[in-house]
């Protein structure tokens, strides 16, 4: 295992009516005046937005009001948020969304803070020091940003797609309420549930030995999202499922399991080509991404490959041909997604091959990036073409 420092001390919030307690928490967590940031309307449909602004209220706790975040969330509101933090003196962001609008929320609170452009965060220009506090209330257990120091923005200019951290982005608190997901799209809890095991093998797919309890809490997860996955797609209102499945996307992406190892995020920045140029949602991006890039790599380690093959897919270890077991794991990881009702292939993304160059030059090349992708195995240009091909 590798030396590691953790420090994770978002407060979490967890269960049935939480989001009534909202004002206590930014009061708690010390806003005064609070920037309330959402996306297309899914909490005004539902009056999440009114019973967060009720308890705001309650605690007498000024607001602002900036909805709009789209999914795979853009740098135009961004830039608005931050100038309507500055103007209006704002000194705590609430999210009430999902990883878009939390991620949305991440930008502006380090935006607000720094004297230049915020995309020198996403351009590796620059590096957060110092942020807004950000406290959310999740309504899709998917990203994994209530937990993590991430955010990824997409630049209209060029549609690039990239991640900044910061410790500093780590929201304060994050009330997660179950039932609030109870009211997705069949697409968005399979899609969500994707990216969690998504974020889970890239944290399994390692080049560090001897990380046995990581790899157990990996494996206990991805077990989970197994058993649950197709429960809550037959029944969206089943609460204990919604519940579990809330509770491992945080913990699949605050790295709790990713400590003291090497990790791959491949398949991750492969996918975000994907959902920048096409705007699919991220998870069903993976879902097509990961079965490729996973085939293409496991040479790498056939071993490890076998490993989650076996314990977790269940594939009977097949000690002369390893790779076989490796390849029913890969397997068996498809037609799970598919089951829970995932696309498999490049076209039902919407996406096409004349773009296949184009895609991954700006991959591995585009806004600061070196040439390649380093990772469980280092991928040039024509690796991630190659990748791409592989999903039509
Ligand atoms: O915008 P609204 O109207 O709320 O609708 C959203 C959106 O259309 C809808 N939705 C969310 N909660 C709902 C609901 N609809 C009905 N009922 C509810 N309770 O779902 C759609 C998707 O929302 P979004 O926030 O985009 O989903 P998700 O949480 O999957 O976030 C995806 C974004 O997070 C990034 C992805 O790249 C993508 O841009 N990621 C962020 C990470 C991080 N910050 O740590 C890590 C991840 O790997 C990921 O890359
Ligand atoms: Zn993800």
């Amino acid at each position: 295992m590798q030396n590691f420092t953790f420090y994770a001390p978002t407060y979490f919030v967890f269960g049935q009516g939480k989001e009534n307690q909202t004002g206590r928490y930014v009061k708690r967590f010390g806003g005064t005046k609070v920037l309330i940031h959402y996306g297309g309307g899914s909490c005004v449909r539902s009056g999440l937005l009114d019973r967060i602004k009720e308890s705001l209220d309650y605690e007498e706790i000024p607001y602002v009001l900036l909805g709009g975040v789209q999914p795979n969330p853009r740098s135009g509101l961004v830039y608005k948020g931050i100038e309507i933090c500055r103007k209006e003196n704002i000194d705590m962001i609430l999210a009430v969304g999902g990883g878009s609008t939390i991620d949305s929320s991440k930008a502006i609170a380090a935006g607000v803070l720094y004297d230049g452009d915020f995309w020198d965060f996403y351009e590796g220009k620059a590096r957060i020091k110092k942020a807004l506090p950000v406290g959310t209330v999740l309504t899709i257990a998917a990203a994994g940003s209530e937990g993590s120091p991430d955010s990824v923005i997409t630049k209209e200019e060029g549609m690039f797609k990239r991640g900044a951290t910061g410790e500093a982005l780590r929201p304060r608190f994050s009330i997660l309420n179950p039932e609030l997901t109870q009211t997705l799209p069949p697409h968005q809890t399979a899609a969500g549930i994707t990216d969690i095991i998504a974020h889970l093998y890239e944290r399994y797919l390692t080049t560090t030995e001897e990380v046995e309890v990581t790899d157990r809490m990996i494996e206990g997860l991805m077990m989970a999202m197994i058993h649950e996955g197709p429960r809550v797609i037959e029944d969206p209102n089943n609460y204990d499922a919604r519940a579990n499945i809330m509770w491992a996307g945080m913990m699949a992406h605050n790295n709790s399991c990713g400590v003291g190892r090497r990790q791959d995020w491949n398949s991750h920045n492969i996918e975000h080509e994907l959902s920048a140029q096409y705007d699919c949602a991220h998870g069903a991006g993976l879902a097509v991404t990961m079965p490729a890039v996973f085939k293409y790599v496991m040479h790498n380690d056939v071993t490890r490959f076998a490993q989650v093959a076996n314990r977790v897919w269940g594939c009977k270890m097949d000690f002369y041909h390893p790779e076989r077991t490796a390849l029913a794991g890969i397997e068996a990881l498809k037609s799970f997604l598919k089951s829970i009702g995932m696309p498999t292939t490049f076209a039902e993304l919407g996406a096409k091959e004349e773009d296949i160059e184009k895609m991954a030059d700006v991959c591995v090349n585009g806004d600061g990036r070196p040439g390649y992708l380093s990772g469980f195995v280092k991928l040039d240009k024509q690796d991630v073409m190659n990748i791409y091909r592989m999903m039509i």
